[in-house]
């Protein structure tokens, strides 16, 4: 019998406590969820034609070559310049997508080009998107007419549906044109933006509600060095000008590897902080402390040359929150969104530890705080919550009065279970938490075995009614990684997994959707015996009201092998008698979703009745339990 005093709160629930980590690992972002279909648009990948291959046929002919300006233009230095050299036949290029280009019948899609004619050139593009068996599934000309650089576009029809088509570009007409930003988009988009986000890999976002939205990672935002560190400034404005550098997540994981993964930042900081804004979700962007990824070159700037890099947290301030009076807030303005963004956290430092993070951790927070003293900033602990470095810096940043710090743990199932109340005891006055990446392993970190299974599921599940009891110190909590391209992954577990055309959530995907869409509002007691249940018999649970809905709501996970007669004996408000339960279970642990099957382990609604004050259910083995009680 568990006793729940409905009428005593014990802490609020914050409106961030259940967010997204977004980082571009696993193609989450180009290849993902940024539609671009084309690889290596602007050639600046360190082989600028990879992904690219030249066509000859029926007599045709000609070449290509790749143009460096790096003088000009530093962030966008190659073009490709092309000689046709006959008006027999064809010459082409082809571009092969990311793992192929996911195509869909009857979308449209829009062909953009920058060119320029050379001399009295007037050379055509005719474009063709090959399907299976290299059929023709879509076409369109184009014919850029000026001598000076300028963007072309065209929008045509796909006649298939198609996951692995790819893109031709036949040259007719002698001549040459020289070719930048060879670009392809699905008109369908999130919202429907030009040159936008893939819709059904953001409305997974949106259909999480998520507290915050935290980007751009991860070990990107640190960069294996400096120079290949994340830059904001450099994401924003033209897609032109953004420079392109190659993925931390490039070939780093032998075992998948990925030589081909660059960030092109069509995903920059504008349309992270308008996806956040768009699901409702608190930004929270990570920055560069001056100090590269400690896994990689472990490069630190000196302490006389981080000014530029507190500069740019600064000025991401400014940017986000500041008005059309300011340098900042006009190009947000100018970008065409001139309302705030509404900024209240900022991250300094992703996984770093030692001695030099906290030196240049102090300087970042001291100089953010003498201009911004609202704005809370997000510290980074490492990855180890078992180590010596967690600790240390754990002591230091409460010692140093820090307002959030960002744990991670990427840990077997038991651990979660072990770790159920792990914050029972934290500090209430000291520093917040956030939960910043957390994901059970079945067979051990960083493998590439790891499956998102049931087994690791409900052991999240377990764990997260520790969080959320928690709500007093826990203020924010995200599973990482997010999203992984069926084809081209570094990292597994990951929370949506997808291929060109389609994506599902895993069970664990369902296990943070659930937590995030009942929280509630505020924690109230449900104990076992005047004990918090984290671990009897293993069961976990927590509660909550909704003062928005006026409604109770038990979350309840039975991580057990047998069944459980639940008794909730409910002091309080009256409830109504017809009780709503939404249960995720399976009763084997390795079960999966898939592309094939991708609601195999997923929410099926149920109601029980409420006999006075008594709630009596049978929770079945392996299972997560949202109940949710209605005030008479
Ligand atoms: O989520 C994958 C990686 O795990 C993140 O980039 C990093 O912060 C952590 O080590």
């Amino acid at each position: 019998t568990y006793n729940i005093q409905a009428d005593k709160i014990i802490t609020p629930i914050p409106s961030t406590m259940y967010g997204i980590f977004f980082e571009d690992i696993n193609l989450a972002a180009d290849g993902g969820v940024y539609a671009e279909l084309v690889k290596n648009r602007s050639f600046e990948f360190n082989m600028p034609l990879a992904a690219w291959t030249e066509h000859k046929k029926d007599g045709g002919d000609g070449r290509i070559e790749v143009i460096n300006r790096s003088a000009e233009r530093p962030e966008n230095p190659h073009y490709i310049k092309t000689y046709v050299n006959t008006d027999a036949g064809s010459f082409g290029i082809s571009n092969e997508g990311f793992r192929g280009m996911g195509i869909k019948e009857g979308e449209d899609y829009t062909f953009s080009v920058i060119a320029k004619q050379e001399g009295d050139a007037n050379v055509k593009l005719n474009i063709e998107l090959h399907g299976d068996n290299d059929a023709i599934i879509g076409k369109a000309e184009l014919l850029p007419t000026d001598k000076n650089w300028g963007r072309y576009s065209v929008k045509f029809k796909s006649t298939a549906t198609v996951k692995k088509a790819q893109l031709y570009v036949w040259l007719s007409g002698k001549g040459i044109i020289d070719l930048d930003m060879i670009s392809m988009f699905p008109e369908h988009t999130w919202k429907n933006r030009p040159a936008g986000l893939r819709a059904d890999l953001v409305q997974k976002l949106a259909d999480m509600k998520p507290g915050f939205l935290r980007f751009p990672g991860g070990c990107i935002v640190e960069g294996r060095d400096l120079n290949n560190r994340y830059q904001w400034k450099k994401t924003i404005g033209d897609i032109d000008k953004r420079e392109n550098i190659i993925n931390r997540w490039n070939t780093e994981f032998k075992h998948r590897p990925a030589p081909d993964y660059y960030q092109t930042f069509g995903l920059g900081f504008m349309e992270y902080f308008m996806t956040a804004e768009d699901i409702g979700a608190s930004p929270l962007p990570i920055l560069n402390c001056g100090m590269a990824c400690e896994f990689n070159t472990a490069e630190i700037v000196p302490m006389d040359q981080l000014d530029p890099y507190i500069q740019d947290a600064l000025d991401l301030i400014e940017f986000a929150n500041g008005d059309a009076t300011t340098k900042w807030g006009k190009l947000r303005t100018d970008l065409g969104h001139p309302g705030k963004f509404n900024l209240k956290m900022l991250g300094v430092g992703n996984e770093q530890w030692g001695e030099q993070y906290i030196e240049r951790w102090k300087v970042f927070t001291k100089t953010i705080k003498d201009k911004y003293p609202d704005i809370k900033i997000v510290s980074a602990l490492g990855p180890d919550p078992e180590g010596d470095k967690f600790d240390l810096l754990n002591k230091t940043f409460r010692s140093l009065n820090a307002d959030i710090l960002d744990e991670h743990y990427y840990r077997a199932p038991k651990w979660f279970l072990d770790n159920a109340r792990r914050y029972d005891n934290y500090d209430r006055k000291g520093p917040k938490i956030f939960a910043g990446e957390y994901a059970a392993q079945s067979v051990a970190t960083v493998s590439p075995d790891n499956k998102n299974n049931w087994t690791c599921a409900i052991a999240e599940a377990a764990f997260m009614t520790g969080l959320e009891r928690n709500a007093a110190v826990v203020k924010m909590a995200s599973y990482a990684p997010l999203f992984a391209h069926v084809d081209g992954w570094q990292w597994t577990p990951d929370l949506i997994w997808f291929d060109n055309l389609n994506s599902y959530g895993t069970p664990n995907y369902y296990v943070q959707q659930l937590f995030s869409l009942n929280k509630g509002t505020d924690v109230v007691p449900l104990t076992l015996n005047k004990e918090s249940v984290a671990g009897q018999d293993g069961c976990y649970a927590t509660a909550s009201l909704d003062k928005t809905t006026n409604e109770l709501i038990i979350k309840f996970v039975n991580s057990g092998a047998s069944a459980q007669i639940a008794s909730f004996n409910i002091s309080g408000a009256g409830y109504q008698k017809q009780v709503a339960v939404t249960t995720l279970r399976s009763d084997n642990g390795d079960a999966v979703n898939s592309l094939e099957n991708p609601t195999a382990v997923s929410p099926v609604q149920s109601t029980v009745s409420l006999s006075g004050k008594v709630l009596k259910m049978n929770i079945e083995p392996y299972s997560l339990k949202v109940i949710r009680l209605k005030t008479k």
